[in-house]
């Protein structure tokens, strides 16, 4: 070859190798769930979070593509009050102080629940007067140490049974439907945050969802502020023993979203996890990505639906196969934190 063809033939190849980047731009910028999310005009894109010091991909991960964070049990009663008027807070803070030093939002979870709820509350057989004396100074106490950090509370979680009447917990049995209008509003007393009543198996428009818009105007009735309904979205992906059949249609999603949304208030899908029956195989973890993408879809066709979290981050750590047998691989990362075909079908749901 003559010497001048060489050198064009070089220059050609080396033209060709550096235009490449340029004429493939998008397709190599790295993926970020939540920048992808805020470039629809939404909010955030959160996880809940338990810190491992072993697990160092975690805040490489949140970092990359998270914006906001739950700490997933450091904030609940048994946590941080688990004797009477002696507050725990250590635990607490170093999600807090993490979300401020990294500027994340965080979703503080939760005031008032039934569950990880310490004995010394449950069955302490409190007469009403004192019962809500107590509601106030955890509030007061735990709210209160981060008001103007915690974007969002959870304030009352779980109320409701499955056919929309009220749970028989503690506080329902001693003070009536009026203790959440009394959560609101000490909440409101002592934070700054958004605050949200937040419960699971409302994401199907069903009875349990019209219960939701039910707390949504009693409290509303009393004058008090609610800011949010968090749907959990502890879903499932195919029937199994514990779902109640597979992924409600996007259409269905959307209308329970509005069930609470049209009332005046905000909506965010809070702790999502969309579980099979395991093990998982590339059939299942394909219509599981799908089902991740039509509820980010949901969320995106809702106006109101201001963000949405994840309720971990690998399927190592998640909390289903602890407690429904058979069942899990519910996450956007598997065991080794590689991305799953969820991740790819969660960033194609919520991208405009
Ligand atoms: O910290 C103790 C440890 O000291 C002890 O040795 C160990 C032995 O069982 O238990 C540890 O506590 C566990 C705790 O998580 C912290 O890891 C509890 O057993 C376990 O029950 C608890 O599970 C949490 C569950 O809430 C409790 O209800 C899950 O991690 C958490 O993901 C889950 O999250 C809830 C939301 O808050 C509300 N909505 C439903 C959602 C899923 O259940």
């Amino acid at each position: 070859m003559h010497f001048s063809s060489i050198v064009a033939a070089s220059l050609a190849l080396a033209s060709s190798t550096v235009a490449a980047p340029h004429s493939n731009k998008g397709k190599d910028k790295p993926t970020s769930l939540y920048k992808a999310f805020r470039e629809s005009g939404r909010s955030y894109i959160g996880t809940a979070w338990t810190m491992r010091a072993n697990e160092t991909a975690e805040p490489k991960i949140i970092k990359q593509d998270f914006n906001s964070i739950t700490p997933e049990n450091a904030q609940k009663w048994e946590s941080t009050e688990p004797s009477r008027n002696n507050f725990t807070f250590e635990d607490s803070d170093r999600y807090v102080e993490y979300a401020k030093k990294h500027s994340l939002q965080i979703r503080c979870h939760n005031l008032v629940w039934h569950s990880q709820l310490p004995a010394w509350v449950t069955d302490g057989k409190f007469d009403n007067h004192t019962l809500i004396s107590i509601m106030e100074n955890h509030i007061k106490n735990l709210a209160g140490r981060y008001r103007k950090d915690c974007t969002q509370w959870d304030v009352v979680n779980e109320a409701l049974n499955e056919d929309g009447t009220y749970r028989e917990s503690v506080w329902y049995t001693t003070i009536g439907e009026a203790y959440l209008p009394i959560a609101f509003k000490l909440a409101a007393k002592y934070s700054k945050a958004k605050l949200f009543y937040n419960d699971y198996n409302i994401e199907s428009n069903n009875a349990k969802t019209a219960g939701a818009a039910r707390i949504v105007k009693l409290i509303k009735s009393y004058g008090v502020r609610i800011d949010g309904v968090g749907y959990q979205a502890h879903l499932a992906s195919e029937t199994t023993p514990t779902s109640g059949g597979p992924l409600p249609s996007q259409k269905v999603l959307e209308a329970a979203l509005h069930a609470t949304a049209d009332l005046g208030v905000d909506v965010a899908y809070t702790e999502i996890d969309i579980r099979m029956n395991t093990p998982a195989t590339p059939a299942k973890l394909a219509v599981q990505a799908e089902a991740y993408k039509t509820v980010a879809k949901s969320c995106l066709a809702v106006k109101r639906c201001i963000g949405m979290t994840v309720w971990g981050i690998s399927d190592k750590y998640s909390w289903i196969p602890g407690v429904f047998a058979g069942e899990g691989a519910a996450l956007l990362f598997d065991e080794d934190y590689n991305k799953k075909p969820a991740y790819y079908g969660f960033l194609a749901g919520l991208k405009k």
